[in-house]
Formats: structure tokens, sequence, C-alpha cells
């Protein structure tokens, strides 16, 4: 009889990083690691520990620091992998390692080029390798949903004598429809005879849009550890959505009848942080923590809601996290303490230092535009959470443009020895002539693959959002500006980007086979 507690496996540091363009840093993976500890997800998937010197750095950092939940690591089914993986976590309070080895034919054949028995072989020896290290090994055969489901069966078998103790099954290329993934589930559990040792999970891929719903079918057929990420970011499509599933056990919890740990008055902050760190911005109609999840546009709906708000509201905002209470304004003779309660009404608690620093930026922007709504606040924080080591600093800035005249940039940077270097040069428009002086000044050989503008708040005085996606060396980085002059907040946004791209060492790519 499967238990009735739903583990939340949480795969955003190793998944969720998989997302086109995302490339977190050992401190942002840190950060984001503690935001999930205090959410209480079960288990952290702290990243792919062989895969680059960086993952394995963050990955025994997390270990290390994050005491909350079991931290998990992924390994191919290949000894160099299962080693440094035990290397990489052996420090954690509660440690995993989770080997995967494909199942289906088409991966085994065009992709691992070797056959079935060999494979088995692997899985078998590969987990019999990871438990000698570790009392808690996961097992996951890859593409299970285009498997032969008799060979997966077997698979799941022989890896559970082997010690694994989590089986779970990857819907990796996102194929299942949810009654044929529920009926897989239950056919594990009818076939595979030793099954009541080891926790079924499953990890569902969005190709078809149906992550969470194939999720939450497996649960019902017996699963009892989901794999998710927040705001469902990774590969492709993505990942099943952690609020999603977890807000829908909660929900329905008359239909289901399952716990779950979690702390979901965090999840409205985790998705803000993840959406600032990674660059991947939440859509407005997303549910649960999307911009539009509670704001309620026509005048029916509105009047039911101030009625009694369980007319057209499934869920309280307040249990997710979202300041409820309408939009608060401060202004430029608003103080410190008034700022500190506002964004700890919005989730954010502040160090002293990095209250400082934001309260610092309020200031200028209130001089500015005189009212600061939270959707002001919420960008101050993004560039607060996402402030980088300053390589080169923005120290000026003019530009001069207009329809009879080419558009010039004078841009003055501070250099990493405190050195003022200061260049004019044109362009196509004032972002242009920016952008070319100060790829002259900082000389990173880069390519811009993206540039998005959007607006703040409403209004003439609002602040411009840029968002900036380099290209250096086969490696993207993204960088995030604002102001109330958006060539200004362009600037600040290339700026930002440059930078991560001077200090960061990104994840090692070409060196294995995403999963
Ligand atoms: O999608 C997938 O199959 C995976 C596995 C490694 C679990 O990410
Ligand atoms: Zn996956």
């Amino acid at each position: 009889m499967p238990e009735d507690k739903v583990y939340i496996f949480d795969t955003t540091l190793r998944d969720g990083e998989q997302t086109p363009g995302v490339a977190l840093g050992v401190e942002e993976k840190l950060e984001i690691a503690h935001a999930l500890e205090r959410m209480k997800v079960d288990i952290i998937e702290a990243g792919f520990a062989a895969s680059s010197p960086g993952d394995f750095e963050a990955v025994s950092r997390i270990a290390k620091e994050v005491r909350g939940a079991v931290i998990a690591t992924l390994c191919r089914a290949v000894p160099e992998d299962i080693d440094m993986g035990w290397e990489a976590i052996k420090h954690a309070a509660s440690p995993r390692i989770h080997v995967f080895i494909s199942s289906s034919d088409i991966h085994i054949m065009h992709m691992l080029e070797k056959d079935r028995e060999h494979v088995l072989e692997m899985a078998r020896t590969m987990v019999a390798r990871a438990k000698k290290y570790c009392p808690d090994v996961e097992f996951s055969p890859m593409d299970a949903t285009r498997s032969e489901p008799a060979y997966v069966f077997r698979m799941l078998k022989e890896v559970i004598d082997a010690g694994a103790t989590t089986v779970n099954i990857p819907d990796t290329v996102g194929y299942a429809i949810p009654e044929e993934f529920a009926d897989f589930i239950r056919a594990i559990q009818e076939n595979v005879p030793n099954i009541h040792r080891a926790r079924i999970s499953v990890h569902c891929h969005n190709d078809l849009g149906l992550a969470v719903a194939n999720s939450l079918a497996a649960v019902k057929a017996g699963a009892r550890q989901v794999e998710v990420c927040v705001n469902g970011i990774g590969e492709r499509g993505g990942n099943a959505s952690l609020e999603e599933v977890v807000m829908a056990l909660k929900t329905r919890k008359d239909l289901f009848g399952l716990t779950v740990g979690l702390d979901t008055t965090q999840i409205y902050p985790v998705s803000r942080l993840v959406a600032q760190l990674t660059g991947i911005p939440v859509q407005p109609n997303k549910a649960i923590v999307g911009a539009n999840a509670f704001r309620h546009q026509s005048g029916i709906h509105q009047h039911g809601i101030i009625k009694l708000r369980e007319t057209y509201e499934i869920i309280d905002p307040r249990d997710i996290g979202l300041p409820r209470g309408g939009i608060i304004v401060l202004n430029k003779n608003s103080g410190r303490h008034g700022l500190r309660a506002r964004l700890r009404e919005l989730g954010y608690e502040l160090t002293e230092e990095e209250l400082d620093r934001v309260f610092r930026a309020f200031k200028e922007l209130a001089d500015k535009k005189g009212e600061i709504d939270d959707r002001d606040l919420e960008m101050l924080m993004k560039e607060e959470r996402r402030a980088t080591v300053e390589v080169y600093k923005l120290d000026l800035l003019q530009v001069s443009c207009g329809n009879h005249l080419v558009p010039t940039a004078t841009v003055r940077l501070i250099g990493p020895g405190g050195e003022v270097l200061q260049t004019t040069a044109t362009g196509t428009g004032p972002v242009d002539a920016s952008f070319q002086a100060i790829n002259r000044l900082v000389g990173l050989p880069n390519r811009l693959v993206e540039y998005q503008v959007k607006s703040v708040t409403e209004g003439i005085d609002a602040q411009g959002e840029v968002t900036v996606r380099i290209e250096v060396d086969g490696h993207q980085f993204v960088g995030i500006g604002s102001d109330t002059d958006i060539v200004v907040a362009s600037a600040k946004a290339l700026m930002d980007a440059l930078n991560r791209a001077l200090t960061r060492v990104p994840r090692g790519e070409g060196v294995w086979s995403n999963p």
C-alpha cells in the first residue's frame, strides 16, 4: 500500500538549469537551494556533479550548507560519474545518488550504441556501486515511456535488488497521455515483484503541455515522489511545474487524500527568485504564479469576488505567499522602515547591507518618478538579487539622437583596476551606439542574441526593464537593467550580461548529452 505522503523532488537546479540560455553561478544556485529548503521541498537535485567543475562546486557547496533537505546529484551509469557524484554530496546531511540510463530501444541503439543486456548490466552494477557509498539511491530508466514495458519491469527489478530505494519513471520527451501514464505506473506495481521495497517517482516533461496532468495521474495510480521545477522551467517545453503540482494536490485533497510537506506560502517568493536569477520570466497567464493568476477583469467576476472571494477563486492568494491588500504606494518621503516593512510583506527578507543598497536605489528612483509601487519594488529587488561582481562599472552615458542626427553615444566606464575608460561611438540608434561604445571599451567578443524592453508600470515616467542575452564563446549570459530612461536601462543590462560573462564559469557544455 503506497504511503499517504507525496515527496516533492525539486530539479530546478539540474533539469531547470538545462533551460536554454540559463547559466546560474554557484552563489545563485546556493541562494535558490536555501529558498527551496525554506519552502521545505523534500529532495533538492543540486546538479550534475560530473558534468563540469562549476556544477561540482555548486553541488558540494549545497551539500555542505543546505541541511534541511535530501541533496541529490545526477550521475550517468558510469563509474566516474558515480565516484565524482559521491565526492560532491558526501558531506550532505542526507545525500542521494541518482543514477540514470536509457531504457528505450531508440536511445539504446542510436545514442548508447549498445544492446539491452549490456545496458541492464550497466544499470545493475552502477546502482550497486552507488549503494556502496550511499544508502539512498534513485534510479531512472530514461525515456521509460517509449520503452518496452517488459524491459522496464526487468530493469526496475534488477536495480531494486541492487539497492535502489526510489525508482523514477521519466517521460523524458513528454510523450505520455495521463490515462496511459497512470496505467504504466499501475503495471509497474503489478509486474515488478520487489517494487514494495522502493518508492515510485515520476519525472514528466511538458512537450505536449501534459507534464502536470501526467504527474497527477501517476500520483493517483500510486507514485509517491514527483519531480518538478519551479515555474515549470526545464529542457524544451520544461518540466512539471512545482507550484501547479503542489497546489493541485492541496486544493483537491478531497480527491487525492494525500499530504505534501511543502510550505506553500513560499511558492510566490521562490517563483520570483527563480525568475529573477534565471532571467526566464513567468508568463502572465501561468497558473498559480502568473501576474494574472489572481486578477479579475470582468465586472461580473469583480462583483463576485467583492461579495465572496471563493466565487471566482479556488486558492486563497495568501496560501502561496501573495500579499493581498491592494497596491501600496511609497514615495521619496518614505523611510527605511516603511521600505523594509513593504518588502517584507512582498516576501523579501533583507540583511542590513542589502537594505542599504535597495534603499539608496529606492531614493534615486523616487526622486525621478515620485510614486513607487510594488512593481517598482519588485524591479529594484530583481536588480539587487542579480547583483554581480562589477568588473566594469558604468560611470557615464550620454547620447545624442534625433531624426536629423547620427545617433552618438559617449560612455565612461570604471575598469577592474579603477582606471577610467571613455569612448564615443555611433550606431543605428541610441541603444546601438551605446552598445558599440560599451563593447569597444570592454573588448569581450559577444553576439547579441536577444533584446527586450518592457514597461514596469504605466505612465510616461514608468521604469523600463531591459533584458539582454548575449553569447560569448558558445555560452549565453542574461543581463537585466532598469531605469526611467530606456537607453540607460539598456546600457545597464548589457553591462550586467558582460560582467556575468567575465565572472562566471558556465556549465560545461558538450561534456555529456543532456538527459
Ligand atoms: O528527462 C529525463 O529523463 C531526465 C532523467 C535524467 C531523470 O531528466
Ligand atoms: Zn528531465
